[in-house]
C-alpha cells in the first residue's frame, strides 16, 4: 500500500506534513539542503528580528548624519546607503540563496511586536523570493498597566498591517497566553493569518546564583510540551479552514502522527534536529508511513484532525472533565 503524506499548508500543497522550524538548522544553506535530502517537505528561515531592523537604521542614520557632518573628504569613505551591507539585507541574501539551493517552500520569517516602518521587510522578503511569511508575535505583557484587551488589539493590528503588505500567505506564530487562546485565534484569522503556528515556547530567563545576576536560558523541548499546542489544535480543527502548524515538542513519527490527529496540517520541528541530527527527519517520516500502513490510513488527509475535538468520540477529552479523570488515575498512567 502506498501512503500519500502530501498536506495543503497555507496553500502550499508541501510532499509531506514535516517542516523545519525557524532554528540554526535553516540558517545554513549546506544543512538547509540536508534537511530537503532528508526528506522535509518546507523549511522556515530564523527570524529577523523588528529591533535589529530598528536598530541598524537608528545606527545607520546616526552614522550618515556624522558623515554628513564632516569633510567632504571623509565623506567619500562612507558607503552610499545602498553599499552598505546590513543584517537585514544579509537576510534577503539569505532567502534568495535558500531559494536557489532547495526546490522546497522557504518560508521567510518576521519577529515583532508593535506596528512600525520595519513591517515594509515583509514586502521586501516577498520580493527576495520567500514563498509564504511567518510573523512571529514573540511578546512579553511585562507593562502591567496595559489590558489583556489593548495587547490582542496590538497582535490584531501587526497582523492586518503585515497582511495588507503583502500578496503571498501569512501565518502567526504566536504563544499560549491569552484568556482565551481559542477565540484569540479566531481573530486573529479574522484579521488575515492564513494560519497559525502554534505555539511559541517562551525562554525563560534564570538567576545565576554566583553571579547574582538574571541569564537567559535556551534550553531544548521534551515531547510532553507538545500537549499543550496538540490540545488547542484539536479543539480549532473544525472551528477554523486556516492553517494549522503544531510547533513545540514534536520529536518523533509517534509525536508527527498525533499532531495530525489532532488537526494539524504540519508540525514544525527544531529542537529533535539539533540534538538528533538532520538526518532524524528521514527516521520521522518513515515511522510515520509505517504507522499509517500499519492503522490502515491512506493520506495524511485521512487521518488530519480524526482525534480533533469535533471528530472524537469523547469531545469532552479535551477540556475540564478530563483534568478530573486524570487526578484520580494512577501517576503517569495515560488518562
Ligand atoms: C536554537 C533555536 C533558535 C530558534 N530561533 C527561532 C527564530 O529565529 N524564530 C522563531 O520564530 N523561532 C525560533 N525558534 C523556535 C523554533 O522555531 C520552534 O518553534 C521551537 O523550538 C519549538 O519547536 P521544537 O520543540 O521542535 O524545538 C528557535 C528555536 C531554537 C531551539
Amino acid at each position: 500500500m502506498t501512503v500519500d503524506l502530501t498536506t495543503e499548508y497555507l496553500g502550499l500543497t508541501l510532499k509531506n506534513p514535516l517542516v523545519v522550524a525557524a532554528s540554526p538548522v535553516t540558517a545554513d544553506v549546506g544543512t538547509l539542503q540536508q534537511a530537503e535530502a532528508a526528506g522535509a517537505s518546507a523549511a522556515v528561515l530564523p527570524s529577523l528580528f523588528e529591533e535589529q531592523i530598528v536598530h541598524e537604521e537608528v545606527e545607520f542614520n546616526a552614522a550618515f548624519e556624522r558623515g554628513a557632518e564632516s569633510s567632504p573628504e571623509a565623506m567619500s569613505y562612507f558607503p552610499e546607503p545602498q553599499e552598505y551591507r546590513l543584517g537585514r539585507d544579509v537576510y534577503l541574501d539569505h532567502i534568495r540563496e535558500a531559494k536557489r539551493a532547495v526546490s522546497i517552500p522557504v518560508i521567510a520569517s518576521l519577529n515583532g511586536t508593535s506596528e512600525g516602518g520595519w513591517i515594509r521587510y515583509a514586502t521586501l522578503m516577498e520580493e527576495a523570493g520567500a514563498d509564504a511569511i511567518e510573523l512571529n508575535i514573540y511578546f512579553i505583557a511585562a507593562d502591567v498597566t496595559q489590558t489583556g484587551a489593548q495587547v490582542e488589539r496590538q497582535y490584531l493590528d501587526l497582523i492586518s498591517a503585515v497582511k495588507e503588505s503583502i500578496s503571498i500567505p501569512l501565518s502567526a506564530k504566536v504563544g499560549p497566553q491569552f484568556s482565551s487562546p481559542g477565540n484569540m485565534a479566531l481573530r486573529m484569522v479574522e484579521a488575515g493569518a492564513d494560519g497559525l503556528v502554534l505555539f511559541n515556547r517562551f525562554l525563560q530567563p534564570d538567576v545565576d546564583l554566583d553571579e547574582l545576576a538574571v541569564t537567559p536560558r535556551l534550553t531544548l523541548s521534551t515531547s510532553a510540551e507538545m500537549l499543550l499546542p496538540m490540545r488547542w489544535i484539536a479543539i480549532l480543527r473544525g472551528q477554523t479552514d486556516a492553517s494549522l502548524a503544531l510547533t513545540s515538542g514534536v520529536h518523533s513519527g509517534g509525536d508527527l502522527a498525533k499532531a495530525l490527529l489532532a488537526g494539524a496540517d504540519v508540525a514544525m520541528v527544531a529542537s529533535s534536529l539539533l540534538q538528533e541530527g538532520v538526518g532524524h527527519i528521514e527516521t520521522i517520516l518513515i515511522w510515520l508511513r509505517q504507522w499509517m500502513e500499519a492503522k490502515q490510513y491512506d493520506s495524511v488527509e485521512q487521518l488530519k484532525g480524526s482525534v480533533s475535538q469535533a471528530s472524537c468520540s469523547n469531545p469532552k477529552a479535551f477540556e475540564r472533565g478530563n483534568y478530573m479523570k486524570a487526578l484520580t488515575q494512577p501517576i503517569g498512567d495515560p488518562a
